[in-house]
């Protein structure tokens, strides 16, 4: 893997020519485009499609949960898009995490592309401790998170998003090859924002996160594909 390949750049806009030509300047200094929900429910699969016509592979983050029957409907509708990867709730537990694989290969199969990977959310990074006690989660984030991390990878999902606090330790409940993608991430000296922990591409990469997903560091840049290239070759050093 490529260190720019490394990074998906999160567009998190409305405006589906914005996004477009974004996408469009970004291609070769990054390795892939995130969409989330803003974007998607204002331009739904024509959105999708406008911007994955610069030929970047495209992260769908829709963060489903459901009962399977309906996040596995979910999941055929989007297939059709080719996501490379698009994410679900952790917390809809083992029977919809496995439905959902395993709709994903079979819709997947069916359209004649490659199997998405299918990603779990954790616990989302605004929640604290008192916000999981509010909802009668005695433990902490972290043995949460692992907790959740490791029954992912048994319910066949092909990886996580989590925190960069939380790397070491869903790595080491999911085991290797389990997909660590990883939001909060800020190249030294740029502003942190609204983010809480955030961590160096570099240093999220020494943690053992696979995927970077950086949003404002990149989109807010005078020169995005230069910030791009910049945070690419960070990671080559780091993985030198
Ligand atoms: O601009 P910034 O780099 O903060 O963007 C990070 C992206 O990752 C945003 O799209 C944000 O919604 C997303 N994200 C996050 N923290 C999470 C999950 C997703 O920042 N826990």
């Amino acid at each position: 893997m490529r260190p720019s390949d490394r990074i998906f750049c999160a567009l998190d806009t409305t405006d589906t020519w914005e996004a477009a030509a974004l996408a469009a300047r970004l291609k070769g200094t990054v390795g892939g485009i995130k969409l989330g929900l803003e974007f998607y429910c204002a331009n739904g699969a024509d959105g999708f499609r406008r911007v994955a016509s610069a030929g970047l592979p495209i992260f769908l983050d829709l963060k489903f949960h459901d009962i399977p029957n309906t996040v596995a409907g979910a999941i055929r509708a989007v297939a059709p898009l080719g996501p490379k990867l698009f994410t679900i709730h952790t917390q809809g537990g083992p029977d919809m995490m496995r439905r959902a694989a395993d709709t994903a290969g079979e819709a997947a199969e069916k359209h004649g592309l490659e199997k998405p990977w299918v990603i779990g959310v954790s616990i989302l990074t605004s929640m604290d401790k008192s916000d999981l006690a509010a909802i009668g989660v005695k433990d902490s984030v972290s043995d949460q998170v692992a907790r959740l991390a490791e029954l992912a990878a048994k319910s066949g999902l092909d990886g996580l998003v989590c925190s960069p606090k939380e790397i070491a330790r869903a790595r080491a409940a999911a085991g290797p090859g389990f997909k660590l993608i990883v939001p909060g991430i800020r190249p030294d000296g740029s502003a942190v924002g609204d983010q809480k922990r955030v961590m160096t591409p570099k240093e999220a990469v020494d943690e053992g996160a696979d995927i970077l997903v950086i949003g404002r560091p990149i989109t807010q840049a005078a020169d995005p594909a230069a910030a791009a290239a910049d945070i690419a070759q960070s990671l080559d050093m780091a993985t030198a």
